[in-house]
Protein backbone atom coordinates (compact mmCIF):
# COMPACT_ATOMS: atom_id res chain seq x y z
CA UNK A 1 0.00 0.00 0.00
CA UNK A 2 1.44 3.48 -0.84
CA UNK A 3 1.98 6.00 1.97
CA UNK A 4 0.13 9.58 1.26
CA UNK A 5 2.67 12.39 0.81
CA UNK A 6 4.32 13.32 3.81
CA UNK A 7 3.49 16.62 5.54
CA UNK A 8 5.45 18.13 8.58
CA UNK A 9 4.07 20.56 10.78
CA UNK A 10 5.87 23.21 12.47
CA UNK A 11 4.43 25.82 15.24
CA UNK A 12 5.82 27.88 17.49
CA UNK A 13 6.42 31.70 18.34
CA UNK A 14 8.04 34.26 16.50
CA UNK A 15 12.27 34.01 16.95
CA UNK A 16 11.56 30.51 18.16
CA UNK A 17 13.70 28.99 15.46
CA UNK A 18 11.44 27.86 13.16
CA UNK A 19 12.23 29.07 9.69
CA UNK A 20 15.76 27.49 10.36
CA UNK A 21 14.81 24.10 11.79
CA UNK A 22 12.08 24.04 8.59
CA UNK A 23 14.35 24.97 5.93
CA UNK A 24 17.25 22.74 7.66
CA UNK A 25 14.26 19.86 7.31
CA UNK A 26 13.10 20.33 4.22
CA UNK A 27 16.48 20.54 2.85
CA UNK A 28 18.12 17.16 4.47
CA UNK A 29 14.71 15.24 3.45
CA UNK A 30 13.82 16.41 -0.09
CA UNK A 31 11.04 18.32 0.51
CA UNK A 32 9.85 21.74 -0.42
CA UNK A 33 9.36 23.90 2.36
CA UNK A 34 6.25 25.85 3.13
CA UNK A 35 6.62 29.14 5.62
CA UNK A 36 3.07 30.72 5.78
CA UNK A 37 4.17 33.63 7.16
CA UNK A 38 4.90 35.15 4.17
CA UNK A 39 1.36 34.39 3.09
CA UNK A 40 0.05 36.70 5.59
CA UNK A 41 3.79 39.75 5.73
CA UNK A 42 2.63 39.65 1.70
CA UNK A 43 -1.00 40.04 2.40
CA UNK A 44 0.49 43.06 4.72
CA UNK A 45 2.70 44.49 2.61
CA UNK A 46 -0.50 44.35 -0.44
CA UNK A 47 -3.03 46.19 2.01
CA UNK A 48 0.02 48.98 2.56
CA UNK A 49 0.49 48.87 -0.97
CA UNK A 50 -3.30 49.86 -1.92
CA UNK A 51 -3.64 52.06 0.87
CA UNK A 52 -6.77 49.32 2.50
CA UNK A 53 -7.49 49.17 6.13
CA UNK A 54 -6.53 46.50 8.02
CA UNK A 55 -10.26 46.36 9.54
CA UNK A 56 -11.42 45.75 5.74
CA UNK A 57 -12.09 41.89 5.60
CA UNK A 58 -14.04 42.44 2.05
CA UNK A 59 -10.77 44.69 0.43
CA UNK A 60 -8.48 41.78 2.96
CA UNK A 61 -10.10 38.63 1.18
CA UNK A 62 -9.72 40.88 -2.45
CA UNK A 63 -5.80 41.36 -2.00
CA UNK A 64 -5.14 38.39 -0.64
CA UNK A 65 -6.82 36.80 -4.06
CA UNK A 66 -4.22 38.24 -6.00
CA UNK A 67 -1.36 37.30 -4.42
CA UNK A 68 0.43 34.45 -5.98
CA UNK A 69 1.98 31.51 -4.80
CA UNK A 70 4.63 29.66 -5.77
CA UNK A 71 7.49 26.94 -4.75
CA UNK A 72 10.76 27.97 -5.98
CA UNK A 73 13.00 25.72 -7.55
CA UNK A 74 15.93 24.95 -5.22
CA UNK A 75 17.22 22.91 -2.25
CA UNK A 76 15.05 23.25 -0.70
CA UNK A 77 12.10 24.22 -2.77
CA UNK A 78 10.64 26.98 -1.10
CA UNK A 79 7.53 29.11 -1.26
CA UNK A 80 7.67 32.47 -2.49
CA UNK A 81 5.21 35.40 -3.45
CA UNK A 82 5.46 36.84 -6.59
CA UNK A 83 6.04 40.21 -6.14
CA UNK A 84 7.19 40.11 -2.79
CA UNK A 85 10.85 40.28 -1.49
CA UNK A 86 12.74 39.50 2.03
CA UNK A 87 13.36 43.48 2.99
CA UNK A 88 9.64 44.27 2.32
CA UNK A 89 8.23 41.00 4.13
CA UNK A 90 10.31 41.65 7.39
CA UNK A 91 10.12 45.39 7.18
CA UNK A 92 8.77 46.79 10.66
CA UNK A 93 6.21 48.32 8.56
CA UNK A 94 4.66 44.80 7.76
CA UNK A 95 5.73 43.30 10.85
CA UNK A 96 3.48 46.11 13.21
CA UNK A 97 0.20 45.09 10.98
CA UNK A 98 0.43 41.48 9.89
CA UNK A 99 -1.26 40.71 13.32
CA UNK A 100 -3.90 42.79 12.18
CA UNK A 101 -4.50 41.26 9.01
CA UNK A 102 -4.17 37.78 9.97
CA UNK A 103 -6.88 38.27 12.57
CA UNK A 104 -9.87 37.50 10.06
CA UNK A 105 -12.00 34.30 9.86
CA UNK A 106 -12.61 34.89 6.60
CA UNK A 107 -8.37 35.64 5.56
CA UNK A 108 -7.46 32.74 7.44
CA UNK A 109 -9.56 30.12 6.05
CA UNK A 110 -8.66 31.03 2.32
CA UNK A 111 -4.96 31.08 3.42
CA UNK A 112 -5.71 27.57 4.73
CA UNK A 113 -7.32 26.41 2.09
CA UNK A 114 -3.94 27.60 -0.27
CA UNK A 115 -1.85 25.86 1.97
CA UNK A 116 -3.26 22.89 2.08
CA UNK A 117 -2.87 22.85 -1.57
CA UNK A 118 0.90 24.27 -1.47
CA UNK A 119 1.51 20.97 1.35
CA UNK A 120 -0.85 18.78 -0.86
CA UNK A 121 2.21 16.65 -2.24
CA UNK A 122 4.50 16.89 0.76
CA UNK A 123 6.28 19.32 2.29
CA UNK A 124 7.26 20.73 5.41
CA UNK A 125 4.78 23.63 6.57
CA UNK A 126 5.87 26.04 9.35
CA UNK A 127 3.35 28.30 11.01
CA UNK A 128 1.48 29.05 14.14
CA UNK A 129 -2.04 26.85 13.54
CA UNK A 130 -0.53 24.20 11.07
CA UNK A 131 -0.52 20.95 13.10
CA UNK A 132 -3.76 22.24 15.02
CA UNK A 133 -5.87 23.77 12.03
CA UNK A 134 -4.49 23.63 8.66
CA UNK A 135 -2.71 19.87 8.84
CA UNK A 136 -4.08 18.38 11.90
CA UNK A 137 -3.62 15.06 10.69
CA UNK A 138 0.19 15.76 9.88
CA UNK A 139 2.42 13.03 10.15
CA UNK A 140 4.81 14.54 12.35
CA UNK A 141 3.99 17.61 14.56
CA UNK A 142 6.80 19.48 15.95
CA UNK A 143 6.05 22.81 18.36
CA UNK A 144 8.81 25.20 18.80
CA UNK A 145 9.37 26.66 22.38
CA UNK A 146 12.15 29.04 23.73
CA UNK A 147 12.63 31.82 25.92
CA UNK A 148 11.75 35.42 25.15
CA UNK A 149 15.18 36.60 25.56
CA UNK A 150 16.68 34.05 23.40
CA UNK A 151 13.77 35.15 20.78
CA UNK A 152 15.00 38.62 21.30
CA UNK A 153 18.71 38.07 20.67
CA UNK A 154 17.95 35.76 17.64
CA UNK A 155 15.28 38.06 16.15
CA UNK A 156 18.07 41.15 16.48
CA UNK A 157 20.72 39.11 14.78
CA UNK A 158 18.32 38.27 12.24
CA UNK A 159 16.88 42.25 11.35
CA UNK A 160 19.82 43.58 12.61
CA UNK A 161 18.10 45.47 15.41
CA UNK A 162 19.04 46.44 18.77
CA UNK A 163 17.85 43.06 21.11
CA UNK A 164 15.47 45.54 22.92
CA UNK A 165 13.76 46.86 20.02
CA UNK A 166 13.36 43.30 18.59
CA UNK A 167 12.46 42.22 21.72
CA UNK A 168 9.60 44.95 22.39
CA UNK A 169 8.04 44.47 19.01
CA UNK A 170 8.23 40.65 19.17
CA UNK A 171 5.71 40.82 22.66
CA UNK A 172 3.50 43.20 21.19
CA UNK A 173 3.19 40.80 18.03
CA UNK A 174 3.31 38.18 20.15
CA UNK A 175 0.43 39.58 22.64
CA UNK A 176 -1.47 40.48 19.33
CA UNK A 177 -1.22 36.81 17.60
CA UNK A 178 -2.15 35.05 20.72
CA UNK A 179 -5.77 36.87 20.44
CA UNK A 180 -6.23 35.00 16.96
CA UNK A 181 -4.14 31.95 17.00
CA UNK A 182 -3.44 30.97 20.76
CA UNK A 183 0.25 29.25 20.85
CA UNK A 184 -0.52 25.27 22.30
CA UNK A 185 0.87 22.62 20.71
CA UNK A 186 -1.33 20.84 18.32
CA UNK A 187 -2.24 16.87 20.45
CA UNK A 188 0.45 14.59 19.18
CA UNK A 189 3.03 17.40 18.84
CA UNK A 190 6.52 17.21 20.34
CA UNK A 191 7.75 20.14 22.00
CA UNK A 192 11.41 21.53 20.91
CA UNK A 193 13.19 23.74 23.32
CA UNK A 194 15.85 25.21 21.07
CA UNK A 195 16.81 27.90 23.38
CA UNK A 196 18.76 24.72 25.13
CA UNK A 197 19.70 22.69 21.85
CA UNK A 198 21.82 24.73 18.96
CA UNK A 199 20.75 24.56 15.44
CA UNK A 200 22.81 21.47 14.28
CA UNK A 201 21.23 19.62 17.18
CA UNK A 202 18.01 21.00 16.88
CA UNK A 203 18.04 19.57 13.73
CA UNK A 204 19.41 16.21 14.72
CA UNK A 205 16.74 15.90 17.20
CA UNK A 206 14.21 16.98 14.58
CA UNK A 207 15.21 14.38 12.10
CA UNK A 208 15.17 11.79 14.78
CA UNK A 209 11.77 12.48 15.86
CA UNK A 210 11.00 11.94 11.67
CA UNK A 211 12.52 8.82 11.39
CA UNK A 212 10.56 7.34 14.40
CA UNK A 213 7.21 8.67 13.64
CA UNK A 214 7.68 7.53 9.86
CA UNK A 215 8.80 3.94 10.70
CA UNK A 216 6.69 1.41 9.34
CA UNK A 217 5.67 -0.61 12.09
O1 LIG B 1 6.03 33.33 11.35
P1 LIG B 1 6.04 34.82 11.00
O2 LIG B 1 6.63 35.70 12.07
O3 LIG B 1 6.67 35.10 9.68
O4 LIG B 1 4.50 35.22 10.86
C1 LIG B 1 4.09 36.53 10.55
C2 LIG B 1 2.71 36.78 11.13
O5 LIG B 1 1.72 36.01 10.45
C3 LIG B 1 2.57 36.41 12.61
O6 LIG B 1 2.67 37.60 13.39
C4 LIG B 1 1.22 35.79 12.75
C5 LIG B 1 0.77 35.47 11.35
N1 LIG B 1 0.68 34.04 11.11
C6 LIG B 1 -0.51 33.42 11.38
O7 LIG B 1 -1.43 34.07 11.90
N2 LIG B 1 -0.66 32.10 11.10
C7 LIG B 1 0.33 31.40 10.54
N3 LIG B 1 0.14 30.10 10.22
C8 LIG B 1 1.57 32.02 10.26
C9 LIG B 1 1.72 33.34 10.57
Amino acid sequence: MSRSPLVIAIDGAAGSGKSTLARGLAGALGMPYVNTGLMYRALAASARRANASVDDEGALLDLARGLRFHLRAGEPPELEVEGYDTAELTSPEVESTVSAVARHPVVRRWMCDRQRALGRSGAVVEGRDIATVVFPNADVKLFLRADPEERAARRADERMRSADDAGDAIQARDARDDRTTPLEPAPGAIVIDTGKLGIAETLREALRIVEERTAPR
